[in-house]
């Protein structure tokens, strides 16, 4: 709401009460404006210049608008619902945020815990590596297998040196894929005698190469890591094919073991994609791949997992694009694979799938509560706020309620001032009524004193008259006692045209009319003086709303008043101007007589006022003429005398000539 408004609907709430902008300087308490019910146009007059009744300026105090008024943004149903938006959008792209943040942090983890995997799994084979090289070199090993010396010394060394190099087996086989010497030589489970010729380590190694081969160990069951290198005979030419092949078995379920323990998932899975190291047992020797008939047959022919019946692992994965997930079973986890290009083999690494969801959760949790926590602080503060505003508006309505008790006692005291001031005038008014009486009744003894006396004496000479029978001059002394009476009856007309009002008989009338009327009027009067008189018709015919013989009566006076006062000097002028003045027509009157007095100005308008010998007038003229003109909305003025003489003044509303007489 604009600060007009709101000053509109504060008076709306104070009416019917009056606005006055300042009542007098004891009135305009602290700048403000102040209600009052009545101001009394009445005013003005006696110096009491207002009048105004306190009511209950405002029932409910608190209930007054204010320029705190205007209410604070509430958290309204719209707003909290933007705001529930906005906080919705914040915590999805949170949400977004920490999933992405979580993805690449179980990535890196995973690169780098592959890396550190692959090191442990390259350093317990690459150990052995030496091994098979070493003792293909062995001279009892080539004597053995080229048929030159026994079996015997060739079993005790490798007995020997796998005790030494802690793998899990040591063999020789001859050309034929029979193995001839064994580290096991002694026990039952010998592989001495076996045929491995199937093995792929052997053929590798016969073909001249190093072999390395995981699969089950076709005689003892247990899996391991194979790797071979073929025997040459040094007494035959370079080039020739080996005479035999050393192979080295490295178990590896020890590293599984410790996977297992590090709570870390890990496998291995071969170019097939079957699982041959794994940390958790169950997922052993299960393909990540439903595997064909032809791999079947291959991996049956080499007898790698001699005994078990591979079956896929029931697994589900993120499609292309997506997040490297996998599900096997029910579980869901993050996938990093790491491929170990000199086995052939993959390297997989698990990171349960929840572990992200905990970490997003725990940013959704922190966001929510966070935004959670800014409504609540919105709230607050907004309470605290429409706190604030409420104790402020309490203290203002404080304030307007002292202001208006002030301003109570302040009408009390200006009721009271009225009153006495009331009284005080009316005493006044008393009192010049008494003067007023008091200046009558002498004026009207000295009027009808002389008249009367006259009346006396013209009586007694009617009774001597009559004694005598001198009827003739009775008839002449009768008719002077008619005249004296005629007189007389002017004087009391003229206290009656004083002291009654008859109705005024308001219409349009031409300015000119009355006062060629009254010239007509006064015209032996004006002629025997020898005044000449300046009359300017206007240059428009003009009209004033006004009653004409009252008006005639105005103009009457005036006249009479001038001759009176240039009675006695020679050049008598009586000049009379019309002039237009927006909706008035004001008629200058003036004379060329001595003028008025300044002290006596204030006077002259006061009934029985009269500068004229006792006798000559009653002091009445001016004062019926003044009224006469106010009766008709309008104003008889002294103006101030531009030059020598009395210049008078009769304003009058304009009316438009139609109709005008
Ligand atoms: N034109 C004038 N020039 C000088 N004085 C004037 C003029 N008109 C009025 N006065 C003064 O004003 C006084 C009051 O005039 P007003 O007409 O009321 O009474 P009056 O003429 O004395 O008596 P009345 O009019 O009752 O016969 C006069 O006595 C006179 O002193
Ligand atoms: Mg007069």
């Amino acid at each position: 709401m604009g600060p007009a408004k709101e000053q509109s609907k504060f008076n709306a709430e104070l009416q019917p009460a009056v606005y006055i902008k300042k009542i007098d300087k004891r009135t305009e308490i602290e700048g403000k404006e102040l209600p009052v019910n009545a101001v009394d146009s009445s005013m003005g007059k006696q110096g009491c210049s207002l009048c105004f009744t306190p009511r209950p300026i405002i029932a409910n105090e608190s209930a007054m608008k204010t320029n705190s008024d205007i209410p604070p943004q509430k958290l309204t149903g719209n707003n909290l619902l933007r705001l529930v938006l906005i906080l919705a959008t914040a915590i999805a792209i949170i949400f977004l945020w920490a999933r992405s943040n979580g993805l690449s942090e179980l990535r890196s983890i995973a690169a780098e815990r592959l890396v550190l995997y692959k090191g442990t799994l390259n350093s317990a084979l690459e150990k052995y590596r030496y091994l098979p090289y070493f003792l293909s070199r062995d001279e009892t090993v080539v004597q053995m297998l080229s048929g030159r010396s026994g079996k015997g010394v060739v079993n005790t060394l490798l007995e020997t040196a796998n005790k030494k190099a802690g793998s899990a087996q040591i063999f020789i086989m001859d050309k034929n894929g029979e193995t001839v010497c064994a580290s096991n030589w002694n026990t039952s489970t010998t592989f001495v005698g076996q045929n491995y010729g199937f093995r792929p380590y052997f053929k590798d190694a016969m073909a001249g190469g190093e072999g390395g081969f995981y699969a089950i160990g076709a005689t003892t069951g247990t899996p391991g890591y194979f790797m071979s290198h073929p025997v040459y005979d040094f007494q035959k030419a370079a080039g020739a094919a080996p005479i035999g092949v050393v192979v080295v078995k490295v178990d590896l379920s020890g590293l599984e073991r410790h996977w297992m323990e590090g709570g870390e998932i890990v496998f291995v899975s071969d170019a097939n994609g079957v699982i041959f190291l794994s940390g958790n047992p169950g997922w052993k020797y299960k393909s990540l791949l439903p595997l064909s008939a032809e791999i079947l047959k291959n991996i049956r022919q080499r007898k790698q997992y001699k005994g078990i019946n591979l079956t896929p692992l029931p697994l589900e994965r993120g499609s292309a694009g997506q997040d490297n997930w996998i599900r096997i079973g029910t579980e869901k986890f993050f996938l990093g694979s790491l491929f170990l290009e000199s086995f052939n083999w993959q390297l997989n690494y698990l990171i349960p799938w929840n572990r992200l969801e905990k970490q997003v959760n725990f940013a959704l949790y922190i966001s929510s509560a966070a935004g959670v926590l800014l409504i609540l602080s919105i709230l607050f503060a907004q309470e605290r706020r429409l706190k604030k505003l409420s104790q402020q508006k309490a203290m203002e309505a404080e304030k307007i309620g002292r202001i208006n008790r002030k301003l109570k006692r302040e009408v009390e005291e200006r009721r009271r001032t009225e009153t006495h001031l009331r009284q005080t005038q009316e005493e006044l008014v008393q009192s010049a009524k008494l003067a007023a009486l008091g200046q009558m009744a002498a004026a009207i003894v000295h009027e009808l004193n002389q008249p009367i006396s006259a009346i006396r004496t013209y009586a007694a000479s009617c009774r001597l008259m009559a004694g005598q029978g001198k009827t003739e001059d009775l008839t002449a002394t009768l008719m002077s006692i008619s005249d004296i009476t005629k007189s007389m009856e002017g004087i009391t007309r003229q206290l009656k045209d004083f002291s009654r009002k008859s109705p005024l008989d308001m219409r349009p009338v031409n300015v000119e009319a009355p006062v060629a009327r009254a010239v007509d009027l006064m015209r032996y009067a004006i002629d025997e003086a020898g005044c000449s008189l300046s009359i300017r018709k206007p240059e428009v015919p003009l009209s004033v709303m006004g009653d004409r013989l009252r008006l005639e009566q105005v103009f009457v006076n005036l006249i009479k008043n001038s001759l009176d006062a240039m009675a006695g000097q020679e050049n008598k002028i009586i000049s009379v101007r019309f002039r237009e003045e927006d909706d008035t027509v004001c008629i200058h009157f003036r004379d060329s007589g001595p003028g008025i007095e300044p002290d006596l100005k204030d006077k002259i308008f006061t009934p029985f006022f009269t500068t004229k010998a006792k006798g000559d007038g009653l002091g009445l003229g001016l004062s019926i003429s003044a009224g006469i003109v106010k009766e008709m909305s309008g104003r008889l003025a002294l103006e101030e005398a531009r030059g020598p003489g009395a210049s008078f003044s009769i304003r009058l509303r304009k009316e438009t000539l139609k109709d005008t007489p």
